[in-house]
């Protein structure tokens, strides 16, 4: 019996073997070489190979070049591969070990079947040893498991043997003859320690491929205008003779311009919100800055001034349990103040009025009376009025201060003018003038510039701060919405603090005011893929206890914005003043976010539940950080096997990636999910963005237009900052308190949205110059707008010498005298440009000058 059973196992062991070798990588090929798989000294590079024929000498596939990087932890101080280790599994895919860092138990595993592709990552934590140290692994054929070695701070060995590297296994003490170590060996680089595999040269030569291509990739994505001089050294304006092809003719989104807005640079409190009174709620808190900032506390932007006065933060009898802090100013025998200096001052209109507003109660007397005032630093007034205080419970009063002039830094003084104890909250000061005069509403100018836009939607309330940092940081819709007080203010991921005064109700409304769809995201249950607080390294995720609450929520949103009077969530929208629907169609589930089995099994259950209760909602997925790579890959390959319609992608990249990647689109698989390019934005190297970047992306937008069979909602990213407070660049507008400052990009995204269509007209394209780099800087689209039978052509030319056009409409008949020209030209540095917009003769609708640097609108009617 004994023997049969041996027999059988060595049969076993040569059929693994048999299997593994007929996978092809590892058998002794006529062609076959030596590839080295390594990491070097910079843990961040990833997995590296080396080639040989004879294991003398090796030539490296690029220089710091790593075909799998890790992704655990934040960035910055993690996601960095130590010693990987790689193993042709008897599965016939290749499996790759790596230590995280000096001190966890922890080691990450990933598996690819070609070395190019990497399916997503896991982390499993070890019973044994200080730390995870140098792993090795060898399959354990009599197992048909892994068994993975490593060692430990303190110089032990342990073993654990696993059949999948997922699961936590426990692990034992092994000696150290039993240890699997790497080997070392001279690259140009010098002594390196890895493993050495016998592969066919196929299995080399695709590394070298896709190594040469991301190497193109990124030649490419660097070019930018000031290669200009040379690369166009002696060129001759151009001519191009364009045949625009209305038999072919195909309907395209006409939802492609949209805008994406999100809490970050100041966007919202000291943005849009059109709140003038910085830390209304004394809720700003150290924890909002990690507590790196001790001035971010609750006094944040309040100080004290008379004799005898201060002021103190007391949270014993709040106005609501989300709101629990308030300020108690102690003054003096003469009164005292409590100031609030603003968003870098409070800016003033002469004779414009601004709703006061604030809770208060006297703690040490029956009635008093307070002064409110705006001031100016050398003690000038430019409004006041009287309100008289009481004693007893949290009092809300109001009253209306219109200024006797224009300045740019006022502040808010509250003068109690009696001595004694005054808790004071809530303190609020808007203009009248918000965008369309909505209570709690919205900055006039900036509402203004983004509604000009025409967008057709607005995601909101972010990216990153839609699933926030934490699970306890992930926005909750149902915080944002309700009286001011009652709703909860929280951390923003941005390293700030979100008074959700602008929250739900805002957003939709704003929405319905600009003639856009609303499309809120929610998180995918899990946060951002840089949070600290997840399992097992990665975000992890809500419990799946509390998942069916979460779902909840989201489908407790659908009723809130679409329901019925009568239905409990419809009920308090009415009751907030919007008792018509909303008409919610899109929600976006997921930003950005790291594809681990936690993503997948919380998103699935919130699509699949959003499927069966509302199936009319248009469910839009995430396709992780880029538009490549593991989670890329594997957010399609999810979104697709769940049929979800739309996939959201992102791309922040050079102008050099926009101008010569135009054909990105071109080859999307149309039978699959539509795509949402959530956010993109073009920059130039350490400039931020300028005319260049903006002009790569209106060339960029003829190929998304020409796509939108397949590409149906776009949006720039980011929309605001503000200045001094910016956080990220390039922005689409920045702003201060009393200007709004739109850039080139803004423009581009304006004339696209203001001329859009949908209805696409191919066109072909013969260009008086042949090379590439000319091609790709000249750009044409064609679009009629079914609505106002408009006929609108865009013509992008990133080149230094002007392009003389010819349009050959064929039998497209435009009406009328005139069309619209609209032009944007500048210098290709600058900041900002300007749309030049004059009545053309018709003939220029068949031929027309671009100038050099520019992107010309034409607009004809037709029959
Ligand atoms: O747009 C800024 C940030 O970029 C978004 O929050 C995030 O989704 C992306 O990384």
């Amino acid at each position: 019996m004994k023997r049969i059973v041996k027999l059988l196992v060595i049969i076993n062991v040569l059929f693994i073997q048999y299997v593994a070798a007929s996978k092809s990588n590892l058998i002794d090929h006529p062609d076959s070489v030596y590839l080295f798989s390594y990491g070097s000294g910079n843990p961040a590079a990833g997995l590296q190979f080396a080639w040989s024929t004879d294991k003398k000498n090796w030539k490296l596939i690029g220089t710091g070049n790593g075909f799998l990087r890790c992704d655990y932890g934040p960035g910055g101080t993690q996601k960095k591969m130590f010693d990987p280790f790689l193993i042709y599994g008897a599965d016939g895919i290749w499996h790759c070990i790596w230590s995280l860092n000096a001190t966890e138990q922890i080691y990450a595993h990933a598996a690819s079947e070609n070395l190019i592709d990497w399916n997503r990552q896991s982390y499993s934590i070890v019973s044994k040893g200080s730390n995870f140290l140098r792993p090795g692994i060898k399959f354990n054929l009599d197992k048909k498991s892994y068994l993975v070695t490593y060692t430990d701070a303190n110089g032990k060995f342990f073993a654990v043997s696993t059949t999948n590297f997922k699961r936590n296994e426990p692990a034992t003490e092994i000696s150290a003859g039993d240890y699997i170590p790497s080997v070392e060996v001279y690259l140009p680089l010098g002594k390196v320690s890895g493993q050495i595999h016998r592969v066919e040269w196929s299995v080399v030569d695709r590394l070298i491929k896709a190594y040469e291509l991301r190497n193109f990739r990124n030649i490419v994505k660097e070019e930018s205008s000031l290669q200009d001089t040379y690369r166009f050294a002696g060129l001759k304006p151009i001519e191009a003779k364009f045949v625009v092809d209305a038999e072919n003719a195909r309907p395209i989104s006409n939802t492609l311009i949209g805008i994406f807005f999100e809490d970050l640079n100041y966007a919202a409190d000291g943005g849009l919100y059109a709140e003038l009174i910085q830390n209304r709620d004394f809720e700003y808190d150290l924890h909002d800055k990690f507590g790196r900032d001790k001035s971010w506390n609750h006094s944040h932007s309040w100080f004290s001034a008379g004799e005898g006065t201060s002021f103190i933060i007391d949270s014993m009898g709040p106005i609501h349990r989300n709101n629990l802090h308030y300020a108690v100013l102690k003054t003096g025998a003469h009164g005292g103040s409590l100031i609030n200096s603003g968003y870098d001052g409070i800016a003033l209109k002469k004779g414009e009025s601004y709703n006061f507003s604030l809770f208060s109660k006297l703690l040490d007397r029956d009635k008093g009376k307070l002064k409110v005032r705006l001031i100016g630093s050398k003690g000038e007034v430019y409004a006041e009025t009287l309100l008289t205080v009481t004693s007893g419970n949290w009092r809300n009063s109001k009253a209306v201060l219109t200024s006797n002039a224009t300045i740019a830094d006022a502040k808010l003084e509250l003068q109690a003018l009696q001595a004694g104890k005054l808790a004071v909250d809530l303190v609020s000061l808007f203009p009248q003038d918000t965008y369309k005069g909505r209570v709690n509403g919205l900055r006039a100018d900036l509402a203004e510039t983004i509604a000009d836009i025409h967008p057709r939607f607005v995601r909101f309330p972010g990216g990153c701060l839609a699933h926030g940092d934490g699970i306890n940081n992930i926005y909750r819709w149902k915080n944002t919405i309700g009286p001011l007080e009652a709703r909860k203010p929280q951390r923003n991921i941005w390293h700030y603090h979100q008074s959700v005064g602008l929250g739900y109700f805002e957003y939709f409304q704003f929405c319905e005011d600009i003639g856009a769809a609303p499309l809120p995201v929610i998180a995918a249950g899990v946060p951002c893929q840089n949070s600290v607080d997840g399992g097992n390294g990665q975000q992890g995720g809500i419990p799946m206890a509390q998942m069916d609450e979460y779902i909840q929520d989201i489908i407790d949103l659908i009723e809130w914005a679409n329901g019925g009077v009568n239905t409990k969530w419809g009920k308090v929208r009415a009751e907030a003043g919007h008792p018509k629907p909303f008409n919610l169609k899109y929600i976006g589930v997921g930003n950005e976010d790291l594809i681990t089995d936690v993503f997948e099994e919380r998103f699935t259950m919130i699509v699949n539940a959003l499927k069966k209760v509302h199936p009319e909602i248009v469910v839009i997925g995430t396709s992780g950080p880029n538009f490549e790579g593991t989670d890329y890959r594997e957010g399609w390959e999810i979104a697709s096997r769940l049929k979800i319609p739309i996939v959201d992608e992102h791309c922040y990249n050079r102008a050099g990636w926009f101008i010569n990647n135009q054909n990105f689109y071109d080859s999307y698989d149309r039978s699959k999910p539509k795509v949402y390019l959530g956010e993109y934005a073009a920059t130039v190297p350490g400039k931020g963005a300028n005319f260049e970047s903006a002009l790569s992306e209106a060339i960029y937008l003829t190929s998304l237009e020409r796509n939108a069979d397949v590409v149906s909602m776009t949006s720039y990213a980011p929309l605001l900052a503000r200045e001094g407070h910016t956080q990220w660049n390039p922005d689409m507008i920045y702003f201060n308190n009393t200007e709004v400052k739109l850039t080139a990009a803004y423009q581009v995204q304006k004339l696209y949205g203001q001329n859009s269509g949908d209805q696409y007209l191919p066109a072909s394209v013969t260009l008086s110059n042949n090379q590439d780099a000319v091609k790709n800087r000249v750009a044409i689209s064609v679009v009629r707008d079914s609505n106002s039978k408009d006929l609108i052509i865009k013509f992008v030319n990133l080149l230094p010498v002007a392009v003389k056009v010819t349009t050959d409409l064929n039998n497209i008949v435009p009406i009328g005298e005139k069309i619209t020209k609209t032009v944007l030209q500048g210098q290709l540095t600058d900041k900002n440009v300007s749309p030049f917009v004059t009545e053309a003769p018709l003939a220029e609708i068949n031929s027309t000058e671009l100038a050099p640097y520019s992107f010309t609108v034409l607009r004809a009617k037709t029959k």
